[in-house]
């Protein structure tokens, strides 16, 4: 602290830098250290786990003083930086994560510089965030009349969606009176291979997880219409009250497509609410080629989709789109007077965005979304949404190939489930080989595929969402496989 202070001015020294010059000095070191780190991701391993004596060099005790800016980017450096998810990476094969871009560290870095609040009010931001919802409106065909938020992700989305639809649907006045059962329970229809976050939201809802009906599938994984038409007869004569049918443009399992235009129809005769996961599904509908699979997609009363997966945004950053504005406004709305808005000035900028969801304080996700639409435009995304799917294909090929692996199911948009089987081995062995052979690829660093279940039996699960990957890093994956595959069988 400057010698020169008044006790009085050093209390009152703000939390800015003393040495504006050094804090700039180290902050470009750390902007070039975050570009290497980006312009290297290929030739490190996908993932390093984090080795004990890391972990135990963060677990510090609480710093009640001040450690200064450059001892911090030095832990930074040494202890979180090089322990990264691995997604940055094109072997990065695993659950659904999306790749990222360098683009995504500027605009990180100038919100945190704008660190503005979009819960409302009428500043830049908001605007910015308003022309990224105009943007994914007009995306998926719906009316500019319709709303939106940027949200974290589609497990908030959903939340939000399916609010909306309770609201809509109840027959009552449900946010005052909270639900009652007595009136018909509230129930709702997906598939059984429809993504938790939509049960973990009927929970949230105070509808309870069995009001969530799972709808079974078809032999590919996608939802059974004949079983959904049923489910609804069935409830409808037990008194039930359906409200809603949430369908798939791409299950996170197989990457099934439900049949949307089927379910669009039956949900408008019995005028339930029809909400579209799209996390990463509705991605695909961007690609002109892949578009006619989706149809009936732009008939829905709500889409929860991610930015952060198939279109590479930066984590976190998804998005809920609502049909009718008003219906998404009344199932939120509530503002006291300290969140009045003015006619001019920075209160101004009605409606605000805090009265679409749960958040009053929200931080600039938009500007990122924003960025990297603008830098890279919907058609070079789309591009390489297409080229995944290729590879998805390509990898098929490549284990039908392989006498050792079969797949577990045929190959649907970007995902490959297969696994390696050897002759006279039961299913129990087999599954502890596969899984083995997942964890090992993870811990060498080779190549990051997840697992999942499909029939009972464990599915080495690929994933692709990610626009580094190239057909060659399938031929190793393969390689690798069939590799570790042989030697767990020989010690069996
Ligand atoms: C089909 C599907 N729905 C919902 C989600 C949840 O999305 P998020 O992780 O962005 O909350 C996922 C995540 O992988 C998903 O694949």
């Amino acid at each position: 602290m400057d010698e020169r202070l008044s006790p009085l001015e050093e209390q009152e020294h703000s939390l800015d830098p003393d040495d504006w010059a050094a804090f700039r000095a180290r902050a470009h070191s750390m902007l070039d250290a975050a570009l290497d780190h980006a312009e290297g991701v290929r030739d490190g391993a996908v993932w390093t786990p984090m080795p004990e004596d890391v972990k135990a060099a963060l677990a510090e005790p609480v710093p009640m003083d001040a450690q200064g800016t450059d001892k911090v980017c030095e832990d930074l450096l040494a202890r979180v930086l090089p322990y990264a998810t691995g997604n940055t990476h094109p072997r990065f094969l695993g659950w659904v994560h999306g790749a990222g871009t360098p683009g995504g560290i500027i605009a990180d870095t100038m919100a945190a510089a704008m660190n503005s609040n979009l819960g409302g009010r009428d500043h830049g931001a908001i605007y910015v965030e308003r022309q990224v919802i105009s943007w994914v409106k007009k995306l998926f065909d719906f009316p500019h009349t319709s709303s939106g938020l940027v949200v974290s992700g589609t497990s908030i989305a959903t939340l939000i969606a399916l609010t909306a639809a309770r609201y809509a649907k109840a027959g009552y006045d449900v946010r005052r009176q909270g639900v009652r059962p007595e009136k018909g329970r509230l129930v709702g229809y997906t598939s059984s291979e429809a993504h938790s976050c939509i049960a973990r939201t009927f929970d949230m809802l105070g509808l309870g997880l069995d009001a969530l009906r799972s709808v079974p599938v078809d032999d590919v994984y996608r939802m059974d219409i004949v079983a959904l038409r049923q489910a609804i007869r069935d409830d409808l004569e037990a008194g039930h009250r359906p409200f809603c049918v949430v369908g798939s443009p791409a299950t996170v399992n197989t990457g099934a497509v439900d049949d949307l235009d089927a379910i669009s129809r039956i949900c408008q005769e019995h005028d339930l609410w029809f909400h579209v996961d799209g996390a990463f599904g509705a991605v695909a509908a961007l690609s002109e080629t892949l578009k006619p699979r989706f149809k009936g997609l732009e008939r829905a009363d709500s889409i929860a989709l991610d930015f952060h997966k198939w279109m590479h945004v930066t984590y976190d950053a998804g998005i809920v789109l609502i049909r009718r504005e008003d219906i998404h406004r009344e199932a939120f709305t509530l503002r006291r007077e300290y969140l009045t808005a003015a006619p001019r000035g920075l209160a101004a900028g009605n409606p605000w965005f805090c009265e679409y969801g749960p958040e009053l304080s929200r931080g600039f996700r938009a500007l990122k979304v924003w960025f990297h639409l603008k830098e890279h435009g919907i058609r070079r995304i789309a591009e390489k949404v297409e080229d995944n799917c290729r590879q998805a294909a390509y990898l098929g090929e490549l284990v039908k190939a392989r006498p050792e692996l079969e797949l577990s199911t045929p190959v649907s948009l970007n995902i490959c489930c297969f696994r390696f089987a050897a002759p006279d081995l039961t299913d129990t062995a087999l599954n502890l080989i596969n899984e083995e052979i997942v964890i090992d690829l993870q811990e060498s660093g080779v190549a990051a595929p997840s697992t999942t279940r499909l029939n009972g039996r464990l599915a080495i699960r690929v994933n692709i969402t990610n626009h580094r990957s190239t057909m060659a890093d399938f031929d190793l994956l393969v390689d690798e496989v069939v590799k570790l595959g042989r030697a767990l069988v020989e010690r069996v």
